[in-house]
């Protein structure tokens, strides 16, 4: 193990991530993740899922009662956390997951098998790796030929406030020389930015985080970050390629732009440029996205002709909720979104609920024409609910079979 994998192991053993009671499955369903390329076989072995630098593993035990068609392997260099990750998950009685101690960047540890991952997720570890391209290639090395991977790595330009606030840090007491006293010092600088430089951006609020998201932000011992062009080439040097962000609306120019004039001008650009425009104009301090060997193909948009033979399932990530005077509200990835003006869409999405395992086009036609809506409403309601990303489609795998 290398100086700085040793320094940053210190750390995460003194401060082990994720804090007490943060738990975001968001980014951890393996059927959604691989709903977004394009396969050509659904496979006939159980689908396997590995978290590389895992920390707590509260994640991944959140996630391994939920899809029990998946087995779960979560690895991290944090000996304490690993060790309590395989105690807990052992009490839970969670047979399709294991916690193993592994560093990212010596291969002879990482563990195989066989035909290779189907998905892989490492959020927020390659930016504190000594060799981050050593890493995301092992990696893509332990990756299956159809599989896809989610990263997430910290964007330079969201975090030019907090590495501002570090580098203010590093004149009262410069890195080499920090002592116990440095958690006050820094609590009580953030407090200083709070009212100018982290007010209104990502970072606000630094200064009261819990003592782990404080110590993650402010005290670490080995972090880089990236901008757009960078990451595409981390990405292209690794093998890989970019499929989409996890959350496409924050690198949507309709999210931060409403003149329609400047918008057509803009759409002329091309897609990284689009990206960029956004970085730029924006602070995304987290650059989350899915990636896949450089051959892989993102899934084509559903045709109309599709639908009734099509399989369909909730989006995972969607919190449905009834209520008396608003309707069904739905909240996707922590985003509010308004179908009450569709009673179409309302009556799928209620339908689907109901279905987890799964349903056809043809099934939802069946059931709603019932209710005496008709089948061009239903397949229109179908494609508005999958474009939304309220619905996705499975793609049809061992031990996940559709009602
Ligand atoms: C910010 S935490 C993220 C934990 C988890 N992925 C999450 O999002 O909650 C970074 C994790 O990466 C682990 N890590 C750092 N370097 C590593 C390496 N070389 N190999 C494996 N894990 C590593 C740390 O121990 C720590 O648990």
């Amino acid at each position: 193990m290398d100086k700085i994998t040793t320094e940053v192991r210190a750390f995460y053993e003194a401060y082990p991530y994720p804090p007490e009671g943060q738990v975001d499955c968001d980014g951890y369903h393996g059927s959604l993740l691989l709903s977004y390329l394009q396969r050509s076989a659904g496979k006939l072995t159980r689908l396997q899922l590995l978290e590389a630098g895992c920390g707590r593993g509260v994640n991944l035990q959140a996630m391994a009662g939920r899809q029990t068609e998946v087995d779960f392997t979560g690895i991290d260099i944090n000996r304490i956390a690993v060790q309590e990750a395989a105690q807990r998950s052992k009490r839970l009685g969670l047979v399709n997951l294991q916690f193993l101690l592994a560093d990212l960047l010596d291969r002879q540890s990482l563990p195989g098998v066989s035909g290779g991952y189907d998905i892989i997720l490492s959020y927020g570890v390659l930016h504190h790796l000594s060799d981050p391209l050593q890493g995301l290639q092992h990696l893509t090395d332990l990756l299956a030929s159809d599989g896809v991977i989610a990263l997430m790595l910290d964007g330079s330009y969201g975090r030019q406030p907090l590495d501002r606030y570090l580098q203010a840090l590093d004149l009262i007491q410069p890195m080499s020389q920090s002592g116990s006293d440095r958690l006050p010092l820094a609590r009580a600088l953030a407090h200083a930015a709070e009212e100018q430089l982290f007010k209104g951006n990502y970072w606000q609020g630094t200064s009261h985080v819990d003592k782990i998201e404080f110590a993650d932000r402010c005290l670490h011992v080995h972090q880089t970050s990236y901008d757009l062009t960078a990451l595409w080439q981390l990405l292209d040097s690794a093998g890989l390629r970019f499929i989409r962000w996890l959350e496409p609306n924050d690198w949507s120019l309709h999210s931060i732009i409403d003149d329609q004039d400047l918008l057509n001008r803009l759409e002329l650009l091309d897609e990284f440029n689009r990206y960029q425009l956004i970085e730029r104009l924006t602070y995304r301090p987290k650059l989350t996205l899915l990636a896949a060997h450089q051959g892989s193909i993102p899934r084509s948009p559903l045709l109309t002709n599709q639908i009734a033979s099509s399989q369909f399932a909730l989006n995972p990530q969607l919190h449905l909720n009834r209520h008396e005077e608003n309707g069904l509200t739905c909240t996707l990835r922590r985003r509010h979104i308004d179908i009450n003006h569709n009673p179409c869409c309302q009556n799928i999405l209620q339908k689907a609920a109901q279905l987890p395992l799964g349903f056809t086009g043809q099934k939802m036609i069946d059931m709603l024409i019932k209710q005496d809506f008709e089948t061009q409403q239903i397949l229109q309601g179908i494609q508005e609910l999958v474009e939304n990303e309220l619905l996705y489609r499975p793609h049809p795998e061992h031990g996940n079979a559709h009602q």
